[in-house]
């Protein structure tokens, strides 16, 4: 994986901070989809830099973070200190395909800019089927997608992402057992290595039947 599947190492440190800077309007739109409240029990996949918890989720009852790079659990844990301290927030280093927590643990389930990195997608979407309460959402971003009408030749072989369309996106999802299945779109500047227009983001979102 590259950097941006997988930031590693002093660099990925310094990566993860410049998404921290350039994916605030990613965070923001995500945060709006979500809505997330006091009584919320959320895990975030893919967490990075721990920066959008940090910033719209401190008002949550309880807090778990997932991600695949032991370097983004240590910057996370610094950034989220005192979260930790008040024992509100758990981060753990794993996979997203084999989530360490039990059935129907958490009432959101959300993630920012890491479902295109994900291998064996059907499986993913099973475990977070799994862990999540009947009743419960989960809200996934994607800046890059192929509704954006844009050509992604060139970032798919520096970044190393897959591309999906609301079509791929809906059959996968009702495969896995979801229901209310809805899309949202924004427009937004992302910044760390290059200014891009990011023309029409996805956030889509749906729900496990109760
Ligand atoms: C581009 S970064 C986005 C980080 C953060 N969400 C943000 O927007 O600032 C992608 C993140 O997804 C994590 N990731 C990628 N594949 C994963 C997997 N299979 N399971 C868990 N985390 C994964 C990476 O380690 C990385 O932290």
């Amino acid at each position: 994986m590259t950097q941006f599947g997988k930031p590693t190492g002093k660099l990925g440190k310094i990566l993860a901070k410049g998404f921290a800077f350039g994916h605030k309007d990613f965070y923001k739109n995500t945060a709006s989809v979500a809505e997330l409240t006091e009584s919320d029990e959320l895990l975030e996949i893919g967490f990075g830099s721990g920066m959008f918890i940090n910033k719209y989720a401190k008002h949550i009852k309880h807090i778990a973070g997932l991600d695949i790079s032991p370097d983004m659990v240590e910057l996370a844990k610094e950034i989220n200190s005192k979260l930790l301290d008040e024992k509100k927030l758990e981060l753990i280093e794993g996979n997203i395909l084999s989530l360490p927590w039990s059935d129907d643990s958490f009432s959101v389930i959300i993630s920012i800019e890491s479902f295109f990195f994900w291998e064996n997608i059907e499986n993913a979407l099973l475990e977070i089927y799994r862990v999540l309460k009947p009743g419960g959402r989960i809200v996934i971003e994607m800046a890059f997608n192929l509704e954006d009408g844009q050509d992604h030749t060139k970032d798919i072989k520096k970044i190393g992402f897959q591309l999906y369309d609301e079509k791929n996106i809906r059959n996968l999802l009702k495969e896995s057992g979801f229901i209310d299945i809805s899309f949202n779109y924004y427009k937004a500047f992302w910044i760390p290595i290059k200014g891009y227009i990011v023309t029409k983001g996805m956030i889509f979102k749906a729900c496990k039947p109760n």
